[in-house]
């Protein structure tokens, strides 16, 4: 075999390896499009910030720090779907994240997505974190130099 026709099989091997690629990440993408486009991040943040680096709680939690909490709940999906149509109501015992953000409750976002819409987006969001069988302590315990 020539040397061009070994580097002519080897770009189409790597084409089709990049369009599988972004056909495999297109999922995450348009339901991280869809938050934005129902207006989830103009509160909420996709990743963490690293702890020491901010001084204020964030407005609302990181979709990371969400899904690393429910990673373990198979009736996620269920209830943060129903949370996030409905809100989560202001008072402490009504929240899951009091004390945790600088917002004091989640207002019903059920103007702004359907209910199919929500568990569309909330599945996403659980995908943010390491599976519960593979527990990693992640940033939560690295140190800011
Ligand atoms: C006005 C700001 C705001 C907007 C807009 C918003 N959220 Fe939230 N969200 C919050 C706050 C604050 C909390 C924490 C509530 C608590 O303490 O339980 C929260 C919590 C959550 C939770 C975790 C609920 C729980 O009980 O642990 C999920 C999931 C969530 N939001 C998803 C969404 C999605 C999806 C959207 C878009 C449709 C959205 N949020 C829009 C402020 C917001």
């Amino acid at each position: 075999m020539s040397k061009a026709i070994r580097a002519a099989r080897l770009s189409a091997a790597m084409v089709a390896f990049v369009a599988g690629a972004a056909i495999a990440a297109t999922p995450a993408q348009s339901a991280y499009q869809l938050a934005r486009d129902r207006g989830c991040m103009v509160c909420h943040e996709v990743e963490s910030s690293p702890p020491g680096t901010v001084e204020v709680p964030p407005s609302a939690p990181s979709f990371e720090d969400i899904a690393r909490r429910y990673r373990a709940d198979p009736s996620a999906v269920d209830r943060l779907a129903a949370i996030v149509e409905q809100g989560s109501g202001p008072r402490a015992r009504d929240r899951h994240w009091a004390g945790k953000t600088s917002f004091t409750q989640m207002f019903p976002n059920e103007l702004e997505v359907t209910n199919e819409e929500a568990r569309e987006i909330v599945g996403w969001i659980l995908t943010l974190a390491p599976s519960a069988a593979t527990p990693s302590k992640g940033r939560q315990q690295s140190s800011p130099r």
